[in-house]
């Protein structure tokens, strides 16, 4: 029965365009798994209905399965009455309603590639989103089928006590042979990427939430027993989650229990799976001695995140792959509203504005960019992209601002009264709050479509006492999409007089002030603003809550920013104007036209003015003090020199450090930690804190501080800052620090993963040798995402100085690294592509470099994952 078309031709291209309607609708689902040592016997039957006129059913099936036996009505089919290809079943003759039963046979151990269903650490598990389903069974494997499931699990008892599928849980009992068995029973519909299945040997921890209606729902997490107490932190943000949903929106829960799986093998972060999510083990253990703050808020933030999928995207679901964003940048949408009401505002947003730029603008502005909803893809896993998730947040965002909180509210009610139950698509969503609201959003949907990050400029223009803001958009052409629209964007502006206090000058034009500044709607590619009466020295507030995804030039002076540093009561902005002025000079440095010694007076005013720990939220201030990064120097270049941004910014950072060090050591010394604990004044202390290591770090004495730092710390926020460090200098015992860190921590896997990702980010010379030497370490670990991540992608993403090495070394590393992985793990392996891909931002010689690298990956390519990427590249 494996006599396949062998032949293992690229992938066809995908299009929205030609999107059809499901020729078989599947009412049910009965699935069987009987687990053995080598294989898993899946018996899988489902009643289908024709809704199309197509005689014959073609279901989609892998290749790494293997098909037992084909029944329609419960009489075998002989293999006449159908065909087998690589990528599909197809049964010739069907009646317009039949059950179908179909068993095949699968080699979980053997599944490197973390979809379908696969063993790790020991236990079975299952990822199925985007099209892992199509490896367990063949099916038809898209979102708008959805189906009741019905799953029994048969596996030996003592090795896999814990058995879970999706839903409520059934009959359970012993079978011979010392097996038992697990029924489940889901009574939500769905797509079969929400499928999923666990079996194995895991501690549980328990806990309950009641509904805001009386229900009361079990809550489990199940981790490795030696984990269970780092669970705690995430059950509570689940019982958060569950609490804010219903508060918020109105939502709850739909089941008798809501289980969560920690697994160290996983692709991604999370997995929405009804009533079972599966978690990568990152976003669920997390104690003060191993996690830092940063990791407890991101645990908080995925649990959200899968959790609020529940509606957004199980409840109402995907209609194709193209509407990706209908879920997940809604989702993610809502998990930073969560994350914000849970922590600071002020701070979650530009640490989510910073994410945006440092990783989507980037992709939005090379070789790689699609809109938020893609026309066209070889492989949809190459488009779980910052574009999809983080463009598409910001693309609600930006309809939330446009229609406002209420009317949005009522837009997200009426959604889930039009579509429950339904696959739809992203123009459903913006139908819906149009109706709510009123509003006409028809121009808006263009964010949608046309890929690319608008340039923003702002200029100002006097008219007498009056003052005009003349706004400028633009977006460059991007692969396939050669003319660019205006968009319409929300753009929030304020006024400081000059005295510092929030005035708000009357507006002639579209726009309407409320209480966080004048909201303009920029709709055409120019558009002036004339403001009344405004007074000398008055300084607008531009972009305030960074209101669209944009990148923004303006006319501000560096006094000007200063000043904004100083006053602006939108924090964004505030922290915005500091990055405009510390980047403006390194950018001048970079290119020549100032010498990096001789400090603005405005950025030393500033900093020293900071310093006195001015900013009730020390965590903004933190953010004041911090330069910009490298990769945001770098956007602003036409050609980016990552060598001269990486000299130019260590130089003001020691600049900074030897004119302020009194003012930076005496603020170091006063906010000497208390007793641990995770209240929002304590993590933002040890923000600030570690901010202010980074420039000692440049003082004369700094080893010892350092030492001090990480030997005193009691938890694992200011241990790592201070590794961190230290893995970049030259402090003489160095190595010994390292090497004392990894056997203190060597049994703790998300430990050792900073470990190796402190060194990937080491700036020392030697970089690239050392990635190299700890490839070979005993602890890597090619295999494993969260390693080869740790290692590998905090050198070519967060590295820049390093990876861009001049000899073309870093480059050569990543190829092959990509070349290796992607016989293991296609999807894991092309997700590490996209820096190769930056070559022509890049000068002369590095471009060469780059491409010579591709080129190299693209002859030793196996999976179309990766060759799309590379194609896309090379351009
Ligand atoms: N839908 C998941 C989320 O955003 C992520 C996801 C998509 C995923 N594809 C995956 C996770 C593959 C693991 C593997 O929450
Ligand atoms: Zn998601």
């Amino acid at each position: 029965m494996d006599a396949r078309a062998s032949a293992n031709a690229p992938k066809q291209e995908i299009r929205l365009a030609d999107y059809q309607p499901p020729a078989f609708s599947i009412e049910t689902i009965d699935l069987v798994f009987r687990l053995e040592d080598e294989v898993a016997v899946v018996e899988a039957t489902s009643n289908f209905k024709r809704e199309g006129d197509v005689r014959s059913l073609t279901l989609d099936g892998g290749p790494y399965m293997s098909l037992k036996r084909v029944a329609l009505n419960g009489v075998e089919l002989g293999g006449n009455a159908y065909t087998l290809n690589r990528e599909s079943l197809s049964i010739h003759e069907v009646p317009d309603a039949f059950t179908l039963t179909v068993v095949t046979e699968l080699r979980p151990k053997e599944n490197t590639r973390l979809e379908g269903l696969y063993f790790s650490g020991g236990n079975y598990c299952t990822q199925c989103e985007a099209e892992g389903f199509r490896h367990i069974t063949y099916y038809l494997d898209r979102p708008d089928v959805l189906a009741r499931y019905n799953v029994r699990i048969e596996a030996d008892k003592a090795k896999f006590p814990v058995l879970l599928s999706n839903g409520n849980p059934g009959a359970m009992g012993d079978l011979a042979g010392g097996r038992h068995f697990a029924e489940w029973h889901d009574p939500h519909p769905k797509p079969a990427y929400l499928f999923a299945m666990v079996a194995g040997k895991l501690g549980c921890l328990t806990d309950s939430f009641t509904t805001a209606s009386g229900k009361e729902v079990t809550l489990n997490i199940y981790a490795a027993e030696a984990d269970l107490a780092k669970c705690d932190y995430a059950m509570a943000s689940l019982q958060r989650s569950m609490k804010w949903d219903e508060e918020v929106f109105g939502l709850e829960y739909d089941l008798d229990v809501y289980n969560i799986v920690a697994v160290s093998d996983f692709n991604m972060g999370a997995m929405e799976n009804k009533g079972l999510n599966v978690f990568n083990t990152k976003y669920v253990l997390a104690s003060p001695a191993t996690a830092t703050d940063a990791d407890f808020d991101h645990v908080e933030g995925v649990i959200g995140h899968e959790y609020f999928h529940n509606w957004t995207g199980n409840r109402v679901t995907c209609r194709d792959w193209f509407q990706l964003s209908l879920k997940e940048g809604l989702t993610v949408f809502r998990d930073q509203e969560f994350s914000s009401d849970m922590t600071s505002r002020a701070v979650k947003r530009l640490d989510d504005v910073r994410t945006l730029r440092m990783i989507q603008f980037p992709e939005d502005g090379g070789p790689l960019a699609h809109p938020v909803r893609p026309e066209k893809y070889i492989e949809i896993n190459n488009f779980y992209t910052a574009t999809v998730y983080n463009k598409g947040a910001e693309v609600i965002r930006m309809m939330h601002r446009l229609i406002g909180a209420d009317a949005f509210r009522r837009g997200m009610d009426l959604y889930f009264e039009r579509h429950d139950g339904q696959a739809v698509t992203c123009e459903d969503f913006v139908c819906a709050m149009e109706d709510a609201s009123g509003v006409d959003l028809k121009h808006f949907r263009l964010w949608y479509s046309q890929a690319g990050t608008p340039s923003l400029t702002i200029k100002r223009e006097r008219d007498g006492t009056d003052l005009i803001l003349k706004l400028e958009q633009q977006t460059k052409a991007t692969p396939g999409q050669g003319e660019k629209k205006p968009l319409h964007m929300p753009v929030l502006v304020g006024w400081l007089d000059a005295d510092g206090n929030e005035i708000q000058p009357a507006l002639e034009g579209e726009g309407v002030w409320t209480e966080d500044g004048c909201l303009l709607e920029l709709t055409a590619a120019h558009q002036a603003y004339r403001f009344r009466d405004v007074p000398d020295g008055a300084v607008p507030s531009l972009l305030r809550a960074f209101t669209a995804p944009v990148s923004l030039d303006h006319d501000l002076s560096p006094t000007e920013l200063a000043f904004l540093v100083k006053h602006d009561r939108d924090a964004f902005a505030r922290w915005e104007a500091a990055q405009y002025m510390y980047g403006d000079f390194l950018l001048a440095c970079v290119a020549g036209k100032a010498n990096v010694k001789d400090v603005p007076s405005e950025i030393s005013t500033t900093f020293s003015h900071l310093l006195k720990d001015t900013v009730t939220d020390r965590a903004l201030l933190a953010e004041l003090l911090t330069l910009p990064s490298e990769i945001a120097i770098g956007q602003r270049m036409d050609v980016l020199e990552p060598s001269k941004i990486f000299d130019a910014r260590e130089a003001l950072l020691a600049g900074l450090a030897k004119a302020n060090s009194e003012a930076l050591t005496s603020l170091y010394m006063s906010l000497k930690p208390g007793s641990y604990d995770l209240k929002q004044e304590s993590k933002a202390q040890r923000r600030l804190r570690n901010a202010l290591l980074r420039y000692i770090s440049q003082l004369p004495g700094a080893d010892d501080v350092l030492r001090a730092h990480l030997d005193g710390a009691d938890n694992m926020t200011d241990r790592i800052a201070a590794l961190a460090m230290i893995a970049s200098s030259d402090m003489a015992d160095r190595e010994a620090v390292l090497e004392a860190f990894y056997t203190e921590w060597q049994h703790d896997d998300l430990v050792i993963d900073k470990w190796f990702a402190v060194q990937g980010q080491s700036t020392r010379k030697d970089a690239v040798a050392r990635v190299l030497e700890l490839m070979q370490h005993p602890a890597f670990k090619l295999a494993n995402p969260n390693r080869l991540r740790s290692l590998v992608t905090s050198f070519s993403m967060l590295n820049q100085a390093r990876f861009h090495e001049a000899d073309g070394s870093g480059y050569r590393l990543l190829a092959d690294t990509i070349a290796r992985v992607d016989k293991i793990n296609p999807q894991t392996a092309a997700r590490l592509v996209a820096p190769l891909g930056r070559w022509r931002r890049m000068g002369e010689d590095r471009q060469v470099l780059m491409k010579t690298a591709l080129e190299r990956l693209r002859a030793q390519v196996e999976s179309d994952d990766v060759r799309e990427l590379v194609d896309k590249s090379l351009g």
